[in-house]
């Protein structure tokens, strides 16, 4: 397995079919510098193409998923610099995974770790998780998404407040404006998100990608279009064996048997 430094990873659940990554720079809160995200894109690339590997979850600690970018990396950038560089170009990576991306968030989840949970496909989070925008204190603004995905998800006039305040919100908070679907006590979150992994996981992996793809289209395009590129996925489906099987398993009342085809 890689040397990673910043992560730890581990495959986890029953049937050893989910993907675990664990951000691991407790000191700084998980602060996401750029060898940090290197190393979750590399992690996530790794585990989607990994044939065993139903869907991913990503978390931090009790404390912190993360506290956002790195402050101290990014403190005497210089807007040339950040050009050149592509600065946060490496999260792009993460985006392009297949397989389910679950965000298991307790503690703070501010700035770039409010970002890097949107950018997953679920968020679950314990009862003491905080999510926040708050970049606009230290002189900026959100720059991995926030301003993009907070919008699409909680709407408007939330998301505006969250971004121009800057102000910290509850994990019920999130649940209830629609950013996070469960919360759960702060010692059960990480079981409960090995468990939501291990459903989609029951379910054949082609079509759950097919699924993810159809929905993340929602968020890209007109309404119309959109339900153009969900028919000929659905219809893409009775081009597999995998929803013959599922169709005739369950006329036969038995369970199916997807093989991934
Ligand atoms: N970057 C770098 N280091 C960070 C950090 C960050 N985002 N957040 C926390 N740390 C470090 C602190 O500097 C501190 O390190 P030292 O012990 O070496 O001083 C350590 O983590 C513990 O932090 P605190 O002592 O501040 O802990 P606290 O419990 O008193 O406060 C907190 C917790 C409210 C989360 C506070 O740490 C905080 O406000 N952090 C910054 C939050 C923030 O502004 N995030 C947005 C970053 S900008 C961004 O993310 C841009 C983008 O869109 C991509």
């Amino acid at each position: 397995a890689p040397n990673y430094e910043n992560i730890k990873i581990d495959v986890v659940g029953s049937k050893k079919n989910v993907g675990l990554i664990q951000l691991n720079r407790p000191k700084a809160l998980n602060a996401l510098c750029k060898p940090l995200i290197e190393e979750v894109g590399k992690a996530v690339k790794d585990f989607d193409a990994d044939d065993k590997i139903a869907g991913i979850i990503l978390t931090g600690n009790e404390k912190a998923f993360a506290a956002g970018a790195d402050i101290k990396e990014m403190q005497n950038n210089t807007y040339s610099g950040c050009q050149k560089t592509g600065f946060l170009a490496e999260w792009e990576i993460i985006t392009n995974c297949g397989k389910p991306l679950i965000a298991a968030v307790n503690g703070f989840a501010l700035g770039g770790g409010c970002e890097l949970a949107m950018l997953c496909d679920i968020i679950y989070a314990g009862e003491n998780a905080k999510f926040g925008q708050p970049e606009i204190a230290i002189g900026t603004i959100p720059g991995a998404g926030g301003t993009q995905r907070l919008p699409r998800y909680v709407g408007k006039s939330k998301a505006m407040e969250i971004v121009l305040t800057g102000n910290f919100f509850t994990a019920q908070e999130a649940e209830k404006m629609g950013l996070v679907s469960k919360v759960f006590p702060v010692d059960k979150l990480l079981e409960e998100t090995i468990k939501l992994a291990e459903k989609i996981g029951t379910h054949s992996p082609l079509i759950v990608k097919m699924a993810k793809q159809a929905v993340n289209q929602a968020f890209e395009t007109t309404l119309k279009s959109g339900l153009l590129y969900e028919k000929s996925l659905f219809y893409g489906t009775f081009a597999t064996d995998d929803r013959k099987e599922g169709m005739t398993a369950f006329v036969e009342k038995r369970p199916p048997n997807f093989k991934n085809e």
